[in-house]
């Protein structure tokens, strides 16, 4: 029988309510006073909760709050006679499951009920199957809890947060975590964006929109990013990667949140929360004058910088076996992992972070039949050997321009006209050649 806790202070009604819900065989417990019904909550789990909202000085929205503290999973149904927009907005933030306004035909208070009931079976199914939700962030080493420490403060602001770390340390992935705490935010929009991929004359557009006509092929009014993602998150990825000129641009907007789309001749406010992402090293572009400070200074309200794998080596098992267990089902094998594969994974210095070891075990899962000490160097040199060409390449392109430098005597644009290429490529070459 399904225990279910009412709380009403309207003895009629209470008592009306009881007794058809009883009838359908449910096992209530009644409350009349908001700190009845806290107490009860502070004992006993129950998998449903009704409750009325305005009772005495407290009301049932910290019945809700309790309810869903005890069980997160508590489906709890709201009645009121007095329902605003506030109210309801707050009782969908808490969770709720159903809002009910008064006076209501008892059978819609059992249809509510019924449905409570089949929602939760079904998650508890959910529950038994996937153990670990897809965004779920593995890793308990202390670099690891410092980063979830700040998300935790942070997520419910409107602060700007600024992630840092190598590639595959799980920016990405934080970012995701900061929107899904974020509170009113995390069921509005969360807007990935990444500057490095686009091309910087298309940047602005894309973020601020565009006014039908504003440049050729603009055959309508483009929403920018800004805008679509209004009262939600914007997630700046690689914002190292955002060209001077621009950054100026966003400067502005970081300001006054004020968006000007292309062509357009009015500016108008957007509510947007950003976290941005960077796997180089802002504070280095900086004094390089690669980045703008007052950029910088702006985003850096939060910083949180992504420990390295190679430095947290305590959470490399427990990574291991999470992915082994996602790839294990995905691929249906079952594949094990032994002490002396965890030995070898944790020796290694992962400069693929997480990624990498992801990719690995996926490598892993599918073609050996255990994962021990051998198949992991092995794994891992077939990997090394496979991501060597992309530096041969590099490293020969090197060779060349070296080669034609010394040919012409060091004369750059001859040497630019010989290699086929315009004489600012061959510069930014050679800057990053540090020639
Ligand atoms: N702590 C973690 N627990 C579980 N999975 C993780 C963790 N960190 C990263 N991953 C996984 O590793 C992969 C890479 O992570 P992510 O995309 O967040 O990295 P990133 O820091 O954004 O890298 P890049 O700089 O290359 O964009 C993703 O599949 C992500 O789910
Ligand atoms: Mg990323």
């Amino acid at each position: 029988m399904e225990k279910l806790l009412l709380v009403e202070d309207d003895p009629a009604l209470q008592f009306t309510i009881q007794l058809a819900l009883e009838e359908k065989g449910y096992a209530v417990e009644a409350a009349s006073t908001t700190s009845e019904a806290i107490e009860r909550l502070a004992e006993n789990a129950y998998p449903i909760v009704i409750t009325d909202i305005y009772i005495d000085e407290r009301t049932g929205l910290d019945v809700l709050d309790a309810a869903k503290r005890k069980d997160p999973h508590c489906a709890v149904i709201l009645m009121t006679g007095r329902g605003t927009v506030e109210t309801v907005m707050a009782a969908t933030r808490g969770g709720a499951f159903d809002y009910i306004a008064k006076p209501f035909d008892l059978d819609v208070m059992m249809d509510a009920v019924e449905r409570a009931e089949a929602a939760r079976a079904e998650q508890e199914g959910e529950a038994e199957e996937e153990d670990m939700p897809e965004t779920e962030m593995i890793g308990v080493s202390p670099g690891m809890v410092e980063v979830y420490k700040v998300v935790s403060r942070v997520a419910p602001t409107d602060a700007t947060v600024v992630l840092e770390g190598e590639t595959g340390t799980g920016k990405d992935l934080v970012a995701r975590m900061i929107h899904r705490f974020s509170g009113a935010r995390a069921s509005q929009p969360f807007v990935p964006v990444d500057c490095g991929a686009i091309a910087p004359t298309l940047l602005e557009s894309e973020l601020f929109g565009a006014m039908r006509g504003a440049f050729t092929g603009a055959d309508r009014d483009r929403v920018g990013v800004f805008e679509a993602a209004n009262r939600g998150t914007v997630f700046l990825d690689e914002i190292g990667d955002i060209e001077l000129s621009f950054q100026l641009a966003l400067l502005r907007f970081l300001e006054n949140h004020e968006i000007r789309p292309v062509g357009a001749s009015r500016a108008k406010k957007v509510d947007v929360r950003i976290v941005a992402a960077t796997n180089r090293d802002l504070q280095h572009m900086v004094e390089d004058g690669k980045f703008r400070e007052d950029l910088w200074h702006r985003l850096n309200v939060v910083r949180i910088v992504m420990p390295p794998l190679r430095e947290r080596r305590g959470d490399v098992p427990l990574l291991a076996r999470f992915f082994l267990n996602k790839f294990n089902r995905l691929y249906s094998r079952e594949v094990k992992l032994t002490e002396s594969g965890i030995k070898a994974l944790q020796d290694y210095t992962w400069p693929g972070n997480v990624r990498q070891l992801q990719h690995l075990i996926e490598r892993l899962s599918v073609l050996a039949e255990r994962v021990d000490a051998a198949a992991v160097l092995q794994a891992l040199t077939v990997m090394e050997s496979r991501d060597k060409p992309v530096e041969t390449l590099a490293d020969a392109e090197e060779e060349q321009i070296r080669r034609v430098l010394s040919a012409t005597g060091g004369n750059k644009s001859k040497a630019a006209q010989i290699l086929g290429i315009e004489r600012k490529t061959l510069y930014r070459k050679l800057d990053r050649m540090k020639l």
